[in-house]
């Protein structure tokens, strides 16, 4: 990789408008270029894409919902190379289909409700084989990458690829299926989000919201044991659960293929030990993934040691010769905590191009420590150890934990007897190539404050912890989306967190915390809604050339330093369509503590006439010459995954479900779709069939610099 730069990184852009049309929006001098679109074929021998819903064979198209990525360099003999501008392989995920209108079908779903008779079974195949990922050969000509079509490369990965465990909980008790009795393999992955990469050039791949797409019986409590209802309870997968897209109830022709029994975690057979029925089957879902993009024959591997929970993203520390890897990752729902694993080998600069990519995987990612983060209110944090050497874990009374195992398929109820912080949703991490220090997007949490009531998840819901510091007080001025609450609304605009561990050893069990950046709308201050609440809203200082709500996805361009966030907010649409913005990441500690704050009228320094008085940290104070909004979203979208050529010349986005605010109603009437981007060449050059009438389709875009320089500076 290019030796990072010297200094933090200076904008030389002028910032975009918030936006609120369909259309993708870049700055003066820049150019964004779709390259690959839900849909699309990435074999010569599948047909191109129609704009008509008939296309089938996603197993050879691009997926939907596209999310995390990695740029993969090769080079003209076809090898990996970290220094390839114009030859490479792009990992894409593909997290999930909308939930309102399916564009990928004709005439939207056929029985998607949850009273409807059985899904047909080609409907269903399709929607299965639009999850998972996509690595695809990207080359570039004339200065823009294109994918190329009949490259050897090209796969897709999905709910149906074979895959292999590795990690302690491999032949686990709990992983035995009727597809693997040996706990060894399972089928697919789902709810690809975020995403991640090793430094020996393989993929990450993160199952997020893997207990959505499952059937529960109305009568299953009754067949389980008490410690399957624990856990059940703690995915927020409840008895009666319909199961997503119903997949479930597809009748399969041959009358005997499990493709689709195995969505209902409720089909219990004969046998009691998993080897005859699905009980065990929602348990091979929530892990992360790794993918050898260089060898489209590989099996897949999901690492059980970096444990099973909503996995936003697993991205390493900074590797140094020597000393164990660490992988941060965030658990994306309500209330959630932040995890790191940390490998037992240490770091071997010989691994940077091994032979065997998943041997090398297996080394670091199948033998290490699963830790949560705890926060305190001092800005130190400890890192507890999730495993049965903890007695918190090993003498818990609410889950008797059998093994390590059971540990990490558990690992929420672990770090619930370990004592971690519940934070305002974790989605991505990134590390500064620079320093070490850790990034961590906190995209929301309506319910922080909210003490009594339950989280989907059924957490008991925090009362305000220091690290988030955005409880009720926040409840009016922050967008017009609050102008009608009259309940307490918690942390709706999000915050970015900072960590460093102590030492800047990435092993290290105890770490320092700040505030980055606190989401808000810049008008907030001026007294947008009710008076009670209009003050200490918008505490990194925000303007119209930079704020923002929820932020998601977070990563460094290691060619010029900024530091890209990007937006996923489909309430603050009242004020722009979601976003990504560019950062430059300053100085430790520019997120100072500030203030106590009144938690009976939000004001700073105030008596303590409230339930209580918290200390709260301010944001950095966040001007336009270190943080301004890159490009905007077309409507429905939301913006996510982020990845670059060596150069930084090409940054590529992901422009995800534009569109699916549509109602399904209206799929027959384009003039009723909330987006036609990207065939009516909003913003980019016109892609794919349609024109003004095209059905919307998730997209990668490349974003180029008109002059061929660096993008963002
Ligand atoms: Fe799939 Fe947390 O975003
Ligand atoms: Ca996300
Ligand atoms: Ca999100
Ligand atoms: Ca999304």
């Amino acid at each position: 990789a290019p030796a990072p730069a010297a200094a933090d990184p200076k904008l030389g852009f002028n910032a975009v408008a918030k936006d609120l049309a369909d259309r993708v929006t870049v700055p003066a001098g820049y150019t964004a270029t779709v390259i690959y679109a839900t849909g699309d074929s990435i074999d010569p021998a599948v047909t191109d894409y129609k704009n008509d819903g008939s296309d089938d064979n996603f197993g050879r198209r691009s997926g939907d919902h596209h999310d995390g990525m990695h740029y993969f360099g090769l080079d003209a003999g076809g090898k990996p190379t970290l220094t390839s501008n114009d030859r490479a392989l792009m990992a894409i995920n593909h997290e999930a289909i909308n939930g309102t209108v399916v564009f990928m079908h004709a005439s939207g779903q056929t029985n998607a409700g949850s009273s409807a008779g059985p899904r047909p079974e080609a409907e269903a195949l399709k929607e299965v084989e639009a999850h998972g990922a996509s690595v695809v050969e990207i080359a570039k000509s004339g200065g823009k990458f294109a994918v190329v079509r009949n490259s050897a490369f090209n796969r897709r990965i999905t709910p149906r690829t074979p895959m292999s465990f590795g990690g302690p909980a491999r032949g686990s008790a709990l992983l035995k299926t009727k597809y693997s009795p040996a706990g060894t393999d399972t089928r697919g992955m789902i709810g690809n989000c975020a995403s991640g990469y090793t430094p020996w050039g393989t993929y990450l791949t993160c199952e997020e919201n893997f207990a959505g797409f499952f059937r529960r019986g109305g009568a299953d409590d009754a067949a389980r044991t008490a410690k399957e209802l624990v856990a059940f309870k703690r995915i927020g997968l409840a008895q009666g659960a319909g199961g997503g897209q119903r997949w479930a109830t597809v009748v399969p022709v041959d009358g005997t293929s499990t493709e689709y029994a195995r969505w209902d975690t409720s089909k219990l057979g004969a046998s009691t030990d998993g080897t005859d029925d699905f009980r065990n089957t929602v348990n091979t879902f929530g892990w992360v993934v790794e993918i050898d993009p260089y060898d489209p024959t590989s099996t897949p591997v999901k690492h059980t040691g970096l444990g099973r929970f909503a996995h936003e993203g697993a991205w390493p520390s900074n590797p140094v010769v020597g000393k164990p890897l660490a992988f941060y990752m965030g658990d994306d729902s309500r209330s959630e905590y932040v995890y790191k694993y940390v490998s037992k080998a240490v770091w071997d600069a010989a691994d940077a191009n091994p032979a065997d990519r998943l041997a090398t995987g297996a080394k670091y990612l199948d033998d290490g420590t699963l830790y949560a983060a705890k926060f305190n209110a001092d800005g130190t944090g400890t890192w507890l150890r999730l495993d049965l050497s903890n007695p918190a874990i090993s003498g818990n009374g609410t889950y008797a934990f059998a093994d390590l195992a059971d540990v990490l398929v558990n690992a929420r109820l672990a770090a619930d007897a370990a004592g971690a912080t519940k934070c305002d949703r974790p989605e991505w991490t990134a590390v500064n190539p620079k320093n070490g220090e850790i990034y961590i997007t906190m995209t929301e949490n309506p319910d922080r404050g909210s003490v009594g009531t339950t989280s989907s998840n059924n957490v008991s819901n925090p009362d305000v912890e220091p690290a988030f510091p955005r409880y009720w007080l926040d409840n009016k001025g922050v967008s017009t989306q609050n102008a009608s609450a009259t309940t307490l609304k918690g942390n709706v605009n999000g915050q970015v967190m900072r960590i460093r561990e102590t030492g800047n050893d990435a092993s290290a069990t105890t770490f320092n915390w700040d505030i980055y950046l606190f989401g808000s709308q810049a008008k907030a201050d001026a007294g947008l809604d009710d008076v009670n609440y209009q003050k200490n809203v918008n505490l990194s200082g925000l303007s119209d050339f930079n704020d923002l709500s929820k932020p998601d996805g977070c990563w460094f361009s290691r060619a010029s330093g900024i530091l890209w966030i990007q937006t996923d907010d489909n309430a603050y649409t009242d004020v722009s369509n979601c976003m990504l913005l560019a950062a430059v990441p300053g100085q430790w500690g520019d997120g100072g503590k500030i203030d106590v704050v009144n938690q009976a009228n939000g004001k700073p320094g105030a008596a303590g006439t409230g339930p209580v008085t918290v200390t709260t940290y301010a944001g950095k104070k966040m001007n336009d010459t270190i943080f301004k909004r890159f490009l905007t979203a077309p409507l429905g979208a939301e913006v996510t995954g982020l990845a670059e050529s060596p150069d930084g010349k090409a940054l590529f986005i992901n422009i995800q479900h534009p569109g699916e605010n549509t109602a399904a109603a209206n799929i027959a009437d384009p003039s009723k779709y909330e987006s036609h981007w990207p065939g009516n060449g909003a913003g980019v050059a016109a892609y794919g069939p349609g024109g003004a009438t095209a059905r919307p389709r998730s997209a990668t875009v490349m974003i180029t610099k008109d002059d061929g320089g660096v993008i963002g500076l």
